[in-house]
């Protein structure tokens, strides 16, 4: 499976990005970032910095967009840390940065691999998807699926009471995205709260004892502090790596095709995703929504490809 992760690293973006490295089903074409839990400069650095302490300084990395299309940026130190990947001791990284725009190589890599064989995998805000969507419009139809964590429905939000934080940053791209008409596939929070850091799943991360393991530990132990304190639970939602997670192994998963739209108008529910998940309107169906996960069965698969890396 060739795909490209748009990200903005982020604890739980990193666990994406090692579990898709430690998958040799996955060929990661390259890595593009996007500014969303902290600013540009540092989500590119944190890539970069993932890649190197998973033994993959090979890996492509693109810096993206540094705002939203229309909005002001808004970030989540208050989850992520200042750094946005507070936990392990950070380095400067050895691995050189592309050069070259992350819209630029994402429009390169649909059209120049074979139609349909390219899978997106968006684990923050979407713009810079939906810049290429506009820059190329021709990309739409050769993209084979868009597996994208954001959203949620029964779990409503998270950064608002009614929006979840990548759709939130900038909801005219996901507007843009959820109309495109590529397949869509949504990790929502509805299926990320249900995949919880419980201090018997970080044991048995940290039991893996590699050097990417260990960085994950400590990046999970900061990261569920503010988890735990928010919604009072053993451990926090491990949102971003349900998207390869899905890709290796949908069985884990259960949702239904459901029409799926963004709310950009309104103050009050900016970056609502609204799913007709009971099918009351006839508007086209145009994302899977997955709801359910087998979390034991999750957390094995991220533990075992974790223990692939060096
Ligand atoms: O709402 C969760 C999402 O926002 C995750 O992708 C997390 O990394 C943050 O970007
Ligand atoms: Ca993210």
């Amino acid at each position: 499976m060739k795909i490209i992760i748009d990200t903005d690293p982020g604890q739980d973006d990193a666990a994406a990005i090692m579990l898709a490295l430690g998958s040799p089903e996955i060929e990661v074409l390259g890595i593009t970032t996007v500014a969303g839990n902290v600013p540009l400069a540092l989500t590119t650095r944190n890539a970069l910095i993932v890649c190197e302490l998973s033994g993959r300084t090979d890996v492509k990395v693109f810096a993206g967009a540094d705002q939203p299309l229309r909005r002001a940026l808004v970030t989540a130190e208050h989850a992520h840390g200042k750094t946005g990947l507070d936990g392990p001791e950070l380095f400067e990284p050895a691995v050189p940065l592309q050069d070259g725009h992350a819209v630029d190589f994402i429009i390169e890599a649909l059209m120049n691999e074979a139609s349909g064989t390219v899978s997106l995998c968006p684990i923050g805000p979407l713009t810079n998807i939906a810049l290429a969507l506009q820059k190329e419009p021709a990309v739409a139809g050769r993209i084979k699926q868009i597996v994208l964590m954001g959203g949620g429905y029964f779990e409503q939000g998270n950064i608002t009471p009614s929006a979840e934080f990548n759709i939130y940053v900038d909801p005219e791209a996901a507007a843009i995205v959820f109309a495109c008409g590529a397949p869509l596939v949504m990790l929502p929070l509805d299926v990320t709260h249900k995949v919880l850091t419980t201090k018997l799943r970080v044991e048995r991360i940290r039991a893996v004892d590699n050097r990417a393991a260990r960085a994950l530990t400590q990046m999970l132990l900061f990261y569920e502090r503010f988890n735990e304190e928010k919604y009072g639970t053993d451990g926090g939602p491990l949102h971003d790596p349900t998207t390869i997670a899905w890709l290796l192994r949908p069985d884990l998963f259960k949702g239904r095709m459901c029409n799926v739209e963004i709310e950009t108008k309104s103050n009050l529910t900016r970056g609502a995703t609204v799913v007709d998940w009971w099918g009351v309107t006839d508007r086209g169906k145009n994302a899977l929504v997955l709801r359910d996960v087998n979390a034991d069965g999750f957390f094995d698969l991220l533990t075992e490809r974790l223990a692939n890396l060096e």
